[in-house]
């Protein structure tokens, strides 16, 4: 049997319940594609899981945790007859759905979830994109924004939130950005389209909420406004928002690696840009995550695939 490496949850616990351990290697599926890591990055979602906040639906304890995936294809399934090997691709695993993770040495996902990157493209600064990015895009795909809808994104000098303010100015949306802190907004564009908030938000005034920081903010919304949830447990309550005619969405980010295709194209055309990042070896997974958490999870720190 041929073993790899990964980084399990031992059982729901603090950052030494994570471990590095030889674990049984995969073949693909006829329309799998297995890829070779070369980064990833740790996402909060990764904390939710490893805490047991956010229990997996599928797998059991020790499970590899990990959602995001940059590396190169070692082997492709029967089915899937346009990725050759060694082409570099850039994925997300949606673990909390499948219970398959991304940092192990060699992961196996669909066909479908797997964006190929263009040739000259360095796969390594990407790997932080997949989930913050798709989340982003589908949150804003949610949106259906106009030239001149008015849409509020709350925690906008976060990951997503950062992301999905850029997405939303390239498409002409008048956006609002919610922040905690007066030194965030230096985070956010300068755009004659944009209009940073420091701990209030505007009442009564925007089309769609995208709400990236988990509380209620449906005041800000007109009534008949959408309300994008992405923090599930934090959605406000639906008869609520009902009596002003306003709707609630709780969006759970799916792989696709033709959306991930699409955000590669906007971070080439500059219309997205990525904040640098601290880069760990995968074998000091625990200092990773502790630089994670002191920074309150806003960089997101890079995992090499030096075990
Ligand atoms: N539904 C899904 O499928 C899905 C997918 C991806 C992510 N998510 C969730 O979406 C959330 C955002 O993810 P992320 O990667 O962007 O996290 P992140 O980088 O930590 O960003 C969260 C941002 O929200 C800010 N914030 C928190 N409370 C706030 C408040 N009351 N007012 C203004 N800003 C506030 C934080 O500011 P501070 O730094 O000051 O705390 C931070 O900038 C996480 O909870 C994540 O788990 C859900």
């Amino acid at each position: 049997m041929m073993e790899m490496l990964a980084v399990q949850v031992e059982a729901p616990g603090g950052i030494t319940s994570l471990v590095v351990r030889s674990v049984e290697d995969l073949t693909p599926r006829p329309d799998e594609v297995k890829i070779e890591l070369i980064a990833s990055s740790i996402n909060p979602a990764d904390v939710k899981i490893r805490t047991g906040a956010v229990v997996p639906l599928r797998g059991a304890y020790p499970f590899t945790l990990g959602y995001d995936l940059a590396g190169t294809v070692v082997e492709t399934g029967a089915e899937v007859t346009d990725l050759a090997p060694g082409t570099q691709v850039l994925a997300m695993s949606a673990v909390a759905l499948t219970g398959v993770g991304t940092w192990s040495e060699r992961v196996c996902l669909p066909r479908t979830s797997v964006a190929r990157l263009p040739a000259n493209v360095d796969p390594l600064p990407l790997a932080r994109l997949p989930l913050a990015g798709l989340t982003a895009y589908q949150a804003v795909q949610r949106a259906k924004p106009g030239p001149g809808t008015a849409v509020l994104v709350c925690g906008a000098a976060g990951s997503v939130g950062r992301l999905a303010v850029e997405l939303l100015l390239d498409r002409g949306a008048r956006v609002h950005g919610l922040v905690r802190r007066p030194e965030q907004v230096d985070q956010l564009p300068t755009h004659e389209l944009f209009t940073p908030h420091v701990g209030q938000p505007p009442t009564r005034s925007v089309d769609v909420v995208i709400d990236a920081a988990g509380a209620d903010f449906s005041p800000a919304l007109v009534d008949g406004g959408l309300y994008i949830c992405l923090v599930p447990d934090r959605a406000p309550a639906r008869d609520v928002l009902a009596r002003r005619s306003q709707r609630r969405t709780v969006l759970v980010t799916e792989e696709s690696g033709a959306d991930l295709e699409e955000l590669v194209e906007l971070l080439g055309a500059a219309v997205l840009t990525l904040e640098t990042t601290s880069i760990f070896p995968m074998k000091n997974i625990h200092a990773a995550h502790r630089e994670f958490e002191q920074d309150g999870q806003r960089n997101v720190v890079l995992i090499r695939e030096d075990w």
